[in-house]
């Protein structure tokens, strides 16, 4: 007899200026479809939480739509997964709802799924299951992370170090609207930095000896540096060079002494910041002196996406997941401990305290 097929899963992702549907079953990547606010956000250097909300539910129809290019009937789809949190209120509930919806219309499972777990799933999608353990390096626009992975659907997550205040990509925005360069900050620093000598300017390197981070003596550091030159013409290269070389020495040493302390063999290296070319540079030739094999997703698959979602939905069938009520909600600022996002989880700790 045939085994029964697995279950096509559809993931939402809507937690912040993306709107992002994926298919995946058995860690294949099936289809893939985005639509990003990000333009909008331009002018204002930032993302503006009612300008992603609304772009959303213009979105979510539409990118549902284009996901199925490959011809599925929407009644193939046998599970629903969607980011519950952490992100942005309105743009997670619009997300939540349509998910809601289609799981209610098809009488298939929805799974709500920790936003930051997506990011780290979506390396699987490419290079397949993660070995056990494997060291993460998480850095995006809102979250900068290193953790210890085990089996994702079915085991807490440790972290060993987070960021106490700014982001590493939200360093790169600030420091880039400084500097007069454009929103996103990242890749116009990563551009400007080619030219650049990277010890042009003086930058800390802040926290060595702890696995945690911190960039905003980092940025201040960099503006001071750029108000300096008042009525002056900036070199806006080296200071980029610095700044990028500050930020890849700074992740790329911990991600590394890290993975030598726990035993882990592989790091990964998730995110959009993932994408930037010294941080690449750094941890491969860090990686390489330390016999440490280094993955890091393509870009499309680095910035925020649906199939990351669809990803862990995929994980957690595969683990035998309890699927979420349907009267799930959101949790904005959900810490990272498990890929699934359960309500139960939070009132036991809640009574605990
Ligand atoms: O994944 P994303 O769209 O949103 C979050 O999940 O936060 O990440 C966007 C962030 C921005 O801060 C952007 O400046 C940064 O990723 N970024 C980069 C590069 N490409 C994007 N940072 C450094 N170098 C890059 N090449
Ligand atoms: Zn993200």
């Amino acid at each position: 007899m045939g085994r029964t097929a697995s279950p096509i899963v559809l993931g939402i992702e809507s937690s912040c200026d993306e709107t992002g549907a994926g298919l995946v079953r058995d860690g294949r990547l099936l289809g893939h479809a985005i639509a990003s606010s990000m333009d909008e956000h331009a002018r204002y250097s930032g993302v503006v939480p009612e300008i992603a909300a609304r772009a959303h539910v213009h979105s979510v129809r539409p990118v549902i739509q284009r996901v199925n290019q490959a011809g599925l009937a929407l009644s193939d789809i046998g599970a629903v997964a969607v980011t519950t949190g952490p992100g942005l209120p309105g743009a997670l509930q619009f997300g939540l709802a349509g998910a809601k919806g289609i799981a209610y219309a098809l009488g298939v499972p929805l799974y709500g799924v920790h936003h930051l777990a997506g990011h780290v799933a979506a390396d699987t999608l490419e290079h397949g299951p993660l070995p056990d353990p494997s060291m993460v390096l998480i850095v995006s626009g809102g979250h900068t992370s290193l953790i210890l992975v085990r089996d994702l659907a079915r085991d807490p997550i440790t972290h060993l170090g987070d960021t106490l205040d700014d982001a590493a990509g939200e360093c790169f925005d600030k420091v880039a609207r400084v500097f007069g360069l454009s929103y996103p900050g990242g890749p116009a620093i990563d551009r400007a930095a080619r030219t650049g000598d990277t010890r042009a300017v003086p930058l800390p390197r802040p926290l060595p000896g702890s696995y945690d981070f911190s960039f905003s003596g980092l940025k201040t550091a960099a503006a001071r540096w750029a108000e300096g030159h008042v009525g002056r013409e900036l070199p806006v290269a080296g200071g980029a060079a610095s700044l990028q070389e500050a930020i890849a020495d700074v992740l790329t040493r911990k991600a590394v002494a890290a993975c030598v302390e726990h035993g882990a063999g592989t790091l990964v290296v998730v995110g959009a910041v993932a994408a930037n070319s010294r941080v690449q540079s750094l941890a491969e030739e860090r990686c390489r002196a330390a016999g440490i094999t280094l993955r890091v997703p393509p870009l499309r698959l680095c910035t925020d996406n649906g199939a990351m979602i669809a990803a862990v939905g995929d994980l957690l069938v595969h683990a035998g997941a309890e699927p979420a009520p349907l009267d799930v909600s959101i949790n904005t600022s959900a810490p990272l401990e498990y890929a699934a996002l359960h309500p139960v989880a939070t009132i036991t700790r809640a009574v605990a305290v």
